[in-house]
């Protein structure tokens, strides 16, 4: 399964089947996050066992509660946190997809339960609950291309794959807060409209759009 390819496959999945993930899998997902946390000088943690992570109201009345296992996104304090939390973050939700696994990132989330290592300096951002799906979920409802892009109109082909890719990325309560604007010299430039993680948002949108663009 190509990257497109688990892109046009995943959906957020909030119903899991009562399963662990084997061992084989397991490691295959450390080594991933560990190459990750290199590239985007982050903390990822795979926490096997969620524990008591989606103990909250909200998550039980999601289903949310039923993930065997969690992501922790942590990394040093920083200003580019949360944005490059959400690129590496779907990186790995998309090899995640690829190994066959489903996923849904999560907001609302019980910050002690999850029992991530937080050093001082750093911050744990969001997580991701990770396991076997009962379902498949469904595509989202999604704004059109005209709706989230800004700049030249003639617009190549590349640009519009990448937008293309961009709308099917998860954002938090699927708002798509977000501008796409290509400029003159064929540039891109990525804003933010606000909302609720929106820098997390953007991460993983500009994540769909590499892909769509191919560069
Ligand atoms: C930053 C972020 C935070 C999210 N927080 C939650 C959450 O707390 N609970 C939840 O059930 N879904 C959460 N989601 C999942 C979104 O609701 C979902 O991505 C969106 O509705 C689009 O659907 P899709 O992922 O199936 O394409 C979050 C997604 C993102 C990107």
């Amino acid at each position: 399964m190509t990257e497109k390819e688990a892109i046009l496959k995943r959906h957020s999945v909030r119903s899991y089947e009562d399963r662990r993930i084997d061992e084989e899998t397991q490691n295959l997902i450390r080594q991933k996050i560990s190459e990750l946390n290199t590239a985007g000088d982050l903390n990822l943690q795979f926490i096997e066992d969620a524990g008591k992570t989606y103990n909250k109201m909200l998550n039980k009345a999601m289903g949310l509660a039923s993930a065997p296992s969690v992501i922790a996104c942590v990394g040093k304090d920083s200003d580019d946190l949360d944005e490059r939390v959400g690129y590496y973050g779907e990186k790995l939700v998309l090899y995640l997809t690829q190994l066959g696994l489903n996923t849904c990132w999560a907001g609302t989330f019980n910050r002690k339960n999850i029992g991530a290592s937080v050093a001082d300096d750093e911050r744990l951002v969001i997580s991701i609950a990770v396991g076997y799906g009962k379902d498949q979920g469904k595509p989202h409802k999604s704004k059109t291309a005209e709706q989230v892009t800004a700049g030249k109109t003639d617009r190549p082909e590349w640009f519009n794959n990448g937008v293309e890719m961009a709308l099917l990325a998860p954002t938090a309560v699927n708002q798509q807060k977000f501008t796409i604007t290509l400029n003159e010299d064929d540039s891109v430039d990525f804003s933010s409209n606000g909302g609720f993680y929106s820098s997390v948002d953007i991460g993983i949108v500009k994540y769909h759009f590499e892909i769509g663009a191919e560069r």
